[in-house]
């Protein structure tokens, strides 16, 4: 089977997977760390790609191009703005957008020029997988939920009741919202690699947004990784 890559923004986020990988070798390249290993049997390539869409682009290129990755996942947080989408919640993706991308009147508000296409679809294979795993991991805990569906992205930690309503009234659909998947979903589409996005829900991108987000990322956001892996 192909290389698995696994990419989180920020260090909590993948740091019990890190552990649970057994014979990683860690490389920097790019100021980035990328761990290439083993995880029951696949190979693996694990990096750290930063915050923001740029950061994420350029890790997923790096994965692709240079370590020769053929399947991609990313998992980490997000902010949830759909009806019910509640912290502690997971969101698994079908599609990306890019809610900050606006080359209007040249093309349509959210298009990706020359692409004809405002949302990226994630694989089936490996967004059934994911939702498997998350329907597994949250087993165990009550009234906690798995969403399936739009996420968004854009290079802005979204943290206020008018923000969140500005997004929803544009995408009544966004189940959840983050600063890397979109982009990431835009690398693997120019490449041709399968990939998933799984979020799990640290905040209500409300005024209260950054309070829950620290505690969250560190708590409950690593273990959640290494379930997801699990999966594919
Ligand atoms: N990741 C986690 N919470 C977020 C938020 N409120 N906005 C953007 N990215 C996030």
């Amino acid at each position: 089977s192909t290389r698995l890559g696994i990419i989180a923004a920020m260090p909590q986020e993948l740091q019990a997977f890190l552990q649970a990988m057994p014979d990683e070798h860690l490389q920097r390249i790019g100021g980035r760390e990328v761990w290439v290993g083993h995880w029951r049997g696949h190979e693996v390539v694990a990096a750290l790609s930063g915050i923001g869409k740029v950061a994420a682009s350029i890790t997923a290129t790096l994965l692709i191009a240079r370590f020769g990755v053929g399947r991609l996942l990313f998992t980490g947080v997000a902010g949830g703005i759909g009806p019910g989408v509640a912290v502690g919640d997971i969101v698994v993706a079908t599609e990306l957008l890019q809610h900050d991308m606006d080359a209007s009147p040249l093309f349509p508000r959210h298009e990706l020029p020359g692409r004809g296409i405002s949302r990226i679809a994630t694989s089936p294979a490996l967004t059934h997988a994911l939702q498997q795993a998350a329907q597994h991991t949250l087993g165990v805990t009550q009234g906690q939920r798995v969403h399936t569906g739009l996420i968004v992205s854009g290079d802005r930690f979204v943290s206020s009741r008018a923000e969140v309503q500005a997004l929803q009234a544009e995408l009544p659909d966004a189940l959840a919202v983050e600063m890397e998947g979109a982009a990431i979903a835009q690398v693997c589409l120019d490449f041709g690699v399968p990939f998933g996005v799984v979020r799990s829900i640290s905040d209500r991108a409300d005024d209260d947004a950054h309070v829950d987000f620290l505690q969250f990322v560190a708590e409950v956001a690593s273990p959640h990784a290494v379930a997801m892996v699990d999966s594919v």
